[in-house]
C-alpha cells in the first residue's frame, strides 16, 4: 500500500481549486492508500500571522475537509501544529537547502514582491517545510494542483539529497497523485489565472447556490466567435476549463460544438456552468452546515488524528536521527 499526504493551508475557507487541485477522488484515494490529511496551519504563519483567525481557520478547513467525503475512520486527518515531530524534521532538512535554491522558487519571488515589508525566513524555507510534512511520512504520492509543481520537485530534491548524502536509501521521492493526468489548475471566474484565496475570484464549497448563480453569470464573456474553430481567448477558456472538470463529457462537446460553429450562447454556457457546479458542491455545503458545529466530533477526529500521526512521525524520525548520527548518551 502507498502512502499519500494532502495539504491545505488554514488561510480561510476551500474553494473549488483546493477541491479539484487537492480533493477529487478522495474516495479511491483514501480506499486505496494509507491516507493522511493534514491542515497547514504553521504554513499560514508565512502570510497570514493572525491569533484572532488562526483557530477558526484551522476549524474551517476541518470541517470542509471532512465535508468533501475524507473519512477520519479510514484516513487520518490531522493539524499541522500538533504534530510536533515536522518542526525537527525542518529544521534538519533546513541544514541541507540552500539559500540559492530556495531563493529561486517561484512562489516565493512572487510573495517576496507582493508583500515586500515581509519577506520572512519562512516564506524562504516554505518548500523545506512542505518537504517536511511529506518526508515525516515518508510518502510517494501527494495530490497537489499545478501551482504546488515545483515545491513537490524540491521535495523529491531534498529526499535524494539526505539519501546521498548519508549513503542510505531511505526517503522515498514523491510524485504528485493525480491518476496520470497533467496536474490541475482551476482558473478564477474573473478572467484573470487561477482561482486563489488571494485573488478573490473563488467559488467556495459552502457556497450557496444563489450566490454560485451570480458569480458565474458575472464572468467575462465578449460577443462570441466570429470565425469557425477559432481558438478561445483566455476568459473564455476559463469557463470551459471549470466546465470541464464539474460536468459531463456530453455537456463539454456540446458547448465545444457550439463554439466551434460560432452558436454559443453564453448565457446557457453559464445556466448549465452554474448548475454543474451546485451540483458538486450541496453535498458538501449540506455536510458542511451539518458538522460545523458538533465541537465534539472536531475535536475526536483531530485528537486522534494527532496521535495516530504522530505515531508515524515520531517512527521515522527516530530513523532520520540515527542515519544523521544522534546518539543517546
Ligand atoms: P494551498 O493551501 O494553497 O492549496 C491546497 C491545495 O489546493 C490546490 N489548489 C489548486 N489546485 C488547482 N487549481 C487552483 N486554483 C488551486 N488553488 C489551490 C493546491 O495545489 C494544493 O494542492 N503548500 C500547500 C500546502 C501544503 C502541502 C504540504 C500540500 C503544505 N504542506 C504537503 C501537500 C503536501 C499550499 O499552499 O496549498
Amino acid at each position: 500500500m502507498e502512502t499519500v499526504v494532502s495539504g491545505i493551508r488554514s488561510t480561510g475557507k476551500l474553494h473549488l481549486g483546493n477541491y479539484f487541485g487537492a480533493l477529487k477522488n478522495f474516495a479511491r484515494m483514501q480506499n486505496e492508500n494509507k491516507c493522511f490529511f493534514f491542515i497547514a496551519d504553521y504554513h499560514s504563519l508565512t502570510t497570514h500571522p493572525d491569533p484572532k483567525l488562526l483557530h477558526s481557520n484551522v476549524r474551517n478547513v476541518l470541517v470542509e475537509y471532512l465535508a468533501a467525503g475524507i473519512d477520519p475512520e479510514i484516513s487520518t486527518v490531522y493539524i499541522q501544529s500538533d504534530v510536533q515531530e515536522v518542526c525537527e524534521l525542518y529544521l534538519l532538512l533546513n541544514m541541507h537547502a540552500y539559500l540559492g535554491e530556495l531563493s529561486k522558487t517561484v512562489s516565493f519571488k512572487e510573495k517576496a514582491r507582493k508583500h515586500k515589508d515581509n519577506v520572512n525566513a519562512g516564506l524562504l524555507t516554505y518548500p523545506t517545510l512542505m518537504a517536511a510534512d511529506i518526508l515525516m511520512h515518508n510518502a510517494n504520492k501527494v495530490p497537489v494542483g499545478k501551482d504546488q509543481e515545483q515545491h513537490l520537485e524540491m521535495t523529491r530534491k531534498f529526499a535524494r539529497r539526505f539519501n546521498n548524502m548519508y549513503g542510505v536509501e531511505y526517503f522515498k521521492e514523491p510524485v504528485a497523485y493525480n491518476f496520470g493526468q497533467d496536474l490541475i489548475k482551476i482558473p478564477g471566474l474573473d478572467g484573470s489565472g487561477k482561482m486563489g484565496k488571494s485573488e478573490g475570484n473563488c467559488i467556495y464549497l459552502d457556497e450557496d447556490p444563489k450566490s454560485i448563480e451570480k458569480k458565474v453569470k458575472r464572468a467575462l464573456t465578449d460577443e462570441g466567435p466570429k470565425v469557425p474553430n477559432s481558438e478561445k481567448p483566455d476568459y473564455i477558456e476559463n469557463l470551459f476549463t471549470i466546465l470541464r472538470v464539474v460536468s459531463t463529457d456530453e455537456v463539454v462537446q456540446h458547448f465545444d460544438d457550439k463554439w466551434n460553429t460560432c452558436e454559443i450562447r453564453y448565457g446557457d454556457l453559464k445556466k448549465q456552468l452554474a448548475e454543474d457546479i451546485i451540483k458538486v458542491t450541496a453535498p458538501m455545503r449540506e455536510r458542511i452546515l451539518e458538522i460545523q458545529n458538533d465541537d465534539a466530533y472536531l475535536h475526536r477526529v483531530a485528537t486522534e488524528g494527532a496521535a495516530k500521526a504522530r505515531e508515524n512521525a515520531s517512527r521515522i524520525l527516530k530513523d532520520v536521527r540515527e542515519i544523521m548520527g544522534f546518539k543517546k548518551f
